[in-house]
């Protein structure tokens, strides 16, 4: 089977995920691993499984993520899954398999068989602490959040 691991990531979480996803597909599988910007729509028809990666930007998918899956290109007899990681240390009242709503549109627009999600939270990086600190209203210091790993 020959299985693409692709991802978007700004500060380096989901493509610490897409490298373990990856290292274990290589061992059984002709598997490739690519950044999102390196990979065209068309090239993802020559994939049977496609893992796809992207953090939680504003409780969405990354954009740029959304924008691949619009011009995804398919053939038939293709699976995908999607894995996110995000910096809430949970959502309990949530089902973070809503997050892959665009996954799941773009699967049935496109004859693909949706397999699931994977998500994880990532370690918030050092550039994101202000806007967060603002957004939630903490006082700088304040290791609420990111005081554990
Ligand atoms: C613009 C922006 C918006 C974000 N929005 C959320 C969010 O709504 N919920 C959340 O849990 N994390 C949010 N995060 C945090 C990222 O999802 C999280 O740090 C993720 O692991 C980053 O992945 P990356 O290192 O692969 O870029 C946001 C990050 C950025 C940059």
């Amino acid at each position: 089977m020959k299985v693409l691991v692709t991802y978007f990531s700004r500060s380096g979480n989901t493509e610490k995920i897409a490298k373990a996803i990856y290292r274990e597909a290589a061992l059984a599988h002709k598997a490739g691993l690519k950044k999102l910007e390196d990979i065209t729509p068309g090239d993802m028809a020559g994939y049977d499984f496609i893992f796809m990666g992207s953090p939680l930007h504003s409780g969405s998918l990354a954009a740029p993520v959304k924008e691949c899956l619009g011009r995804i290109q398919s053939r038939s007899g293709q699976k995908m899954a999607a894995f996110i990681t995000h910096f809430a240390p949970a959502y309990p009242e949530q089902d973070m398999d809503g997050f892959t709503e665009p996954v799941k549109t773009a699967c049935k627009a496109n004859g693909i068989e949706y397999c699931g999600c994977f998500d994880c939270q990532g370690f918030l990086t050092e550039s994101l602490h202000e806007a967060v600190q603002k957004k939630m209203n903490l006082s700088a210091g304040s290791g609420r959040i990111w005081s554990s790993r």
